[in-house]
């Protein structure tokens, strides 16, 4: 049997709680609480959940951004707590991110292709000729002119600087994407075009998502299981088809009944 993806077990982030200068305790903010879930081989995962509710804390300890306060994750079979030993080299080798604003996640001052040589050289070791054959193969995976990389971020619209961000993503050839709302500030028009990217590259390189939405149309169209976040708590996890038939959780009730393009779908 071969491992999750991802499996992380009681996994609790608190922020804040510690002791001020003035004697207090500055306010405690239990942001994921006690959250067991497993991302399969292969599938993607949706977590949705209103603004607050812990989709992002919870992304962040999964591409080890934060560190959780209590639980345990595993990363493809592997303790996180041993890969976080070994660096942020064995992290990023197995597991990338794409988060929700491309342009600011672009350095402005970096080609685009010095910003995809970067993992290339740190996380792959490629000599320079094959640094140069992998970033034109990159371009054309998510679909961008090869003559890209000679050129600046702000050269590019938005959904353009997500294909570059996923490009940037696959350079490490990673197992698992972590995408927390990638699609979220791009028009409605270039939201198709990069989620139909997203499917085509999850099969051709065979990889396994997390898909952090707030957009149930969006999640709908992409996963196969959908995690419902409720103030830091996971509570309800089904198949896509199954959740938004037959709700079991009220407020994932309330979340489907409360999204107008989903009804406009429905048939
Ligand atoms: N670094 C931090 N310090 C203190 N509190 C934080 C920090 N990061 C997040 N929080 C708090 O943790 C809770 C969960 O935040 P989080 O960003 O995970 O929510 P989210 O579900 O991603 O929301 P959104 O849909 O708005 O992105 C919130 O109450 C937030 O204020
Ligand atoms: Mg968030």
């Amino acid at each position: 049997m071969t491992a999750d993806a991802i499996s992380v077990t009681n996994l609790t982030k608190t922020f804040g709680g510690q002791r001020s200068l003035f004697g207090g305790r500055s306010h405690e903010v239990k942001a994921v609480k006690d959250v067991t879930l497993a991302l399969k081989q292969g599938e993607t995962l949706a977590i949705v959940g209103e603004s607050g509710s812990g989709k992002s804390t919870l992304a962040r300890m999964v591409v080890g951004l934060e560190t959780p306060t209590s639980g345990e994750m595993q990363i493809a079979g592997k303790d996180a707590a041993v890969l976080n030993a070994e660096g942020p080299r064995a992290f990023g080798q197995m597991i990338q991110y794409v988060f929700q604003d491309p342009v600011s996640s672009l350095n402005p001052r970096k080609t685009i292709g010095s910003i995809l040589e970067t993992p290339l050289r740190l996380l792959k070791g490629y000599d320079r000729a094959k640094r140069k054959a992998r970033m034109k193969e990159l371009m054309d995976a998510v679909h961008m002119p090869a003559d890209s990389l000679e050129r600046y971020p702000h050269e590019f619209s938005g959904g353009q600087s997500q294909r570059i961000a996923i490009a940037r993503a696959l350079a490490a050839e990673p197992q698992i994407m972590v995408l927390d709302e990638p699609v979220s500030a791009l028009d409605v028009s270039v939201q198709a075009q990069v989620l139909l990217l997203l499917e085509d590259l999850r099969k051709e390189f065979d990889l396994s998502y997390l898909f952090i939405s707030h957009d149930l149309a969006v999640v709908e169209s992409i996963s196969d299981r959908v995690a419902v976040m409720f103030f830091g708590e996971v509570v309800e996890v089904g198949s896509s088809e199954q959740l938004f038939r037959s709700p079991q959780h009220e407020y994932t009730e309330r979340l489907i009944s409360s999204a107008p393009r989903l009804e406009t779908g429905a048939n």
